[in-house]
C-alpha cells in the first residue's frame, strides 16, 4: 500500500501519520523522517514505512539511497513530499491532500482523499464507512 501525502510545509502530513500510527497501536515516539528519510514502525503485525523526501535536490537520490526496496517489501508506505522522488516513486493507492483552512490553523485541516486502483478504492471505502459524515 502506497499513500502519498501532499501539502505545503506545515500542512499536517507528519501529524496525520502520527495519528494513524497511534490508531494502529503505536505507543512509542513518532518522529518526522525529515532528516532520516525513513522511519519504520512495526505495529499490529504491520510494517509502516514513513518517508519524507523534502530534502532531496534530485529525484535520483531516492534510488541512490536504496529506498525503492521498501516499496516492494509488503508494508504500508506513507510518503511526505512524494513529488521530490518522481518519476521513480511507485504510484499511489491513496493520495491525501492536506491544507490549512484560512484563519483556523489551530482548529484543524482540510483533507481531500483520492483512491487509485482496486486496492486504493477498497481502502477508501473502508475509511468512508467508518467515518462520521460532516454536518449538513
Ligand atoms: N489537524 C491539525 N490541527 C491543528 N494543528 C495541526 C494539525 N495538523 C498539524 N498541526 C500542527 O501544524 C504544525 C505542522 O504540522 P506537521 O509537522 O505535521 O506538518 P507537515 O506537513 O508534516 O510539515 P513538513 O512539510 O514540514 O514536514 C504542527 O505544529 C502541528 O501540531
Ligand atoms: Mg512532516
Amino acid at each position: 500500500m502506497v499513500v502519498w501525502l501532499d501539502g505545503d510545509l506545515g500542512a499536517g502530513k507528519t501529524t496525520l501519520v502520527r495519528g494513524l500510527l497511534r490508531a494502529a497501536g503505536e505507543s512509542g515516539p513518532v518522529k518526522s523522517p525529515t532528516y532520516t528519510l525513513v522511519e519504520v514502525h512495526v505495529v499490529s503485525g504491520l510494517n509502516f514505512y514513513h518517508f519524507d523526501f523534502y530534502r532531496f535536490n534530485h529525484a535520483e537520490e531516492y534510488l541512490d539511497a536504496g529506498l525503492d526496496e521498501y516499496f516492494s517489501a509488503g508494508g504500508i508506505c506513507l510518503v511526505e513530499w512524494p513529488e521530490k522522488a518522481a518519476p521513480f516513486l511507485p504510484a499511489a493507492d491513496i493520495q491525501i491532500e492536506l491544507r490549512v483552512p484560512p484563519g483556523t490553523a489551530s482548529d484543524g485541516r482540510v483533507a481531500r482523499i483520492f483512491a487509485a486502483g482496486a486496492r486504493g478504492r477498497t481502502c477508501l471505502a473502508g475509511v468512508r464507512s467508518s467515518s462520521t459524515p460532516p454536518p449538513a
